[in-house]
C-alpha cells in the first residue's frame, strides 16, 4: 500500500490503495494498471494513488498513458470514468484498443457482462474489504475494434480505495464522516421507555429484596416498635408496579400503532425468514471465535432479538405473578380475586417463589446485557450504548446491513 497527496488543493483527500482483487481473467498488477490509465499531470487523487502503487509494487509494469480529451470522467449522476487507451500493451503481448470503466462497483455492475455466480463472488469480496473502511472501485474493460466500436465491457477485478488513515482494521469512528455515517435506529419514545425501565425494576428489586427479607430497621432488629416501614416500602413496590404496567401497555400500543419500523410488532419476531436462520447460525459461530465475520444489523440481529423478545416474556410473567400476589389483597373484588386465581392452583409460596426467581433472571439478564453492550461498543466501535441516549448508531459507509438499505 502506498499513499499520494495532491500538491494543489488542500481540500482534496490523500488517497491510499490496497491489493488489487481480480475476478481471475488478469493479473492484479494489470487490474491496477488499467485503474492508474490517466493522463499526464492528472490531478485525480485515485489516479494518483494508483500511479504511485503501480511504480512501487509492481515492477515492469508501465503507466497506459490516456490523451486528456479520451478520458469522460464520472459524475454524479453516472458514477464511473471511461478512458480509453491507444495501443494497450497486453499480457500476452499483444497490442490493442481498449476503454477502461472505473468506478462505483454497483453502477459497473449494471454496466458489464457478468454471471450471477461471478457477481456474488465480487460483492463477497468487495463486503471484505467495506468492512475494514475501503471503498471498492471496480475495473472493467471493453475492447475498441477497428471500426472504432467498444465492445461488451467485462469486469476485471476491483482495487480497494480510502482516505489516509481510514483504512485497514481501524474500527475507530473518530477517524470521521469520510468512512463511518451516522444512521438513526431507536425512537426518542423507546429510549425513554428504556431507562424508564431501568429506574422501574431497579425500584421494584430493591423494594422486592425488602420484602423477601426486611434486613434493615425495627423488623431487623426484632423489636416491637415495627413502624410502618414494611408499607412503606410495599406501597413503593405497588405504584413502581404500575408504573411498569404502564410502560408495557405503551410498548404494546406502539408496536401496533407505531410507523416506526423498529418498534412494530413484526420487530419482534427473531426469525422472519429462512435468511434470519442462515444468520442466527453464523452470529453463533462468530460469537463462538468459529466465523470471523458475522451478518451486520442495524437493529438486533436474530439472537440478540430472540434474547429481547425473551426478556419482554418473562417481564410479562413477573406482572402476571406480582399481580396474583396482589390480588391476594382484596379478595372481596371480583376482578382482583379472579386475578389472584392461580395462587389458589399453585399455592401462594409457588407464585412467591416464582416472582423472587423471576426476579433472579432478569438480574442475570442484565449483567449479560452489560457485558454485552461494554464487549459490542469496545470491539465493535458503532456506538450501541450512547445509541439508547442519543439513538444513532455508527455504522461503516458502503455497508449494507440485513435489516436497513445500504449506507452512503
Ligand atoms: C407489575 C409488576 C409487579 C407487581 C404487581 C408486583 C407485586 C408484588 C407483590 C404483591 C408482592 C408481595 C408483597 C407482599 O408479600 O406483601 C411482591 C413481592 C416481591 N416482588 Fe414484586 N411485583 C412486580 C414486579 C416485580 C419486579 C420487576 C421485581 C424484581 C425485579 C419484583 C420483586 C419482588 C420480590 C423479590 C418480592 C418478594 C417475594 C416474596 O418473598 O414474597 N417484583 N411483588
Amino acid at each position: 500500500m502506498t499513499k499520494s497527496t495532491p500538491t494543489d488543493q488542500v481540500e482534496i483527500p490523500t488517497l491510499v490503495v490496497g491489493t488489487a482483487y481480480s475476478l481471475g481473467a488478469v493479473s492484479e498488477g494489470r487490474i491496477m494498471t488499467m485503474a492508474a490509465a490517466s493522463p499526464p499531470n492528472s490531478t485525480d487523487p485515485v489516479d494518483q494513488a494508483a500511479i504511485e502503487v503501480l511504480k512501487a509494487n509492481y515492477v515492469g509494469l508501465e503507466v497506459p498513458e490516456v490523451a486528456a480529451d479520451d478520458v469522460d470522467p464520472a459524475s454524479l449522476k453516472r458514477r464511473y470514468s471511461l478512458a480509453r487507451i491507444r495501443r494497450y500493451n497486453r499480457q500476452d503481448g499483444h497490442i490493442d484498443d481498449r476503454v477502461i470503466m472505473r468506478g462505483d462497483l454497483d453502477a459497473v455492475l449494471e454496466k458489464v457482462k457478468i454471471s450471477k455466480e461471478q457477481t456474488r463472488l465480487v460483492k463477497k469480496n468487495a463486503a471484505v474489504v467495506i468492512r475494514n473502511g475501503w471503498r471498492p472501485l471496480a475495473v472493467a474493460r471493453a475492447k475498441v475494434d477497428h471500426n472504432d466500436i467498444v465492445g461488451a465491457f467485462r469486469l476485471e477485478g476491483f482495487i480497494p480505495v480510502a482516505p489516509e488513515g481510514h483504512a485497514g482494521d481501524d474500527m475507530d469512528v473518530s477517524t470521521g464522516p469520510a468512512v463511518w455515517a451516522r444512521v438513526r435506529v431507536w425512537s426518542a419514545s423507546l429510549r425513554f421507555q428504556h431507562w424508564l425501565n431501568v429506574a422501574v425494576i431497579f425500584i421494584l428489586s430493591c423494594t422486592g429484596i425488602f420484602i423477601m427479607d426486611p434486613f434493615f430497621g425495627a423488623t431487623a432488629l426484632g423489636t416491637d416498635a415495627s413502624g410502618y416501614l414494611m408499607g412503606i416500602i410495599r406501597l413503593i413496590h405497588f405504584i413502581a408496579a404500575f408504573v411498569w404496567l404502564i410502560i408495557g401497555a405503551a410498548r404494546i400500543w406502539s408496536a401496533f400503532m407505531s410507523r416506526d419500523r423498529y418498534l412494530r410488532w413484526p420487530s419482534m419476531w427473531p426469525l422472519k425468514s429462512k435468511d434470519d436462520v442462515k444468520h442466527l447460525g453464523q452470529i453463533l459461530q462468530h460469537y463462538a471465535l468459529i466465523k470471523e465475520h458475522a451478518p451486520l444489523y442495524l437493529a438486533h440481529n436474530p439472537l440478540q432479538q430472540l434474547a429481547y423478545t425473551s426478556v419482554y416474556i418473562a417481564c410479562g410473567l413477573q406482572m402476571l405473578s406480582g399481580f396474583v400476589l396482589y390480588g391476594l389483597y382484596h379478595p372481596s373484588n371480583p376482578f382482583w380475586s379472579l386475578v389472584s386465581l392461580p395462587a389458589a392452583w399453585f399455592g401462594v409460596g409457588v407464585v412467591r417463589l416464582f416472582h423472587t426467581l423471576m426476579m433472579f433472571g432478569l438480574w442475570a439478564f442484565v449483567i449479560m446485557h452489560i457485558y454485552l453492550v461494554l464487549r459490542a461498543e469496545s470491539l465493535e466501535r458503532h456506538g450501541g450504548l450512547s445509541a439508547m441516549i442519543n439513538g444513532g448508531v455508527w455504522v461503516k459507509r458502503g455497508a449494507e446491513p440485513v435489516d436497513a438499505p445500504k449506507v452512503e
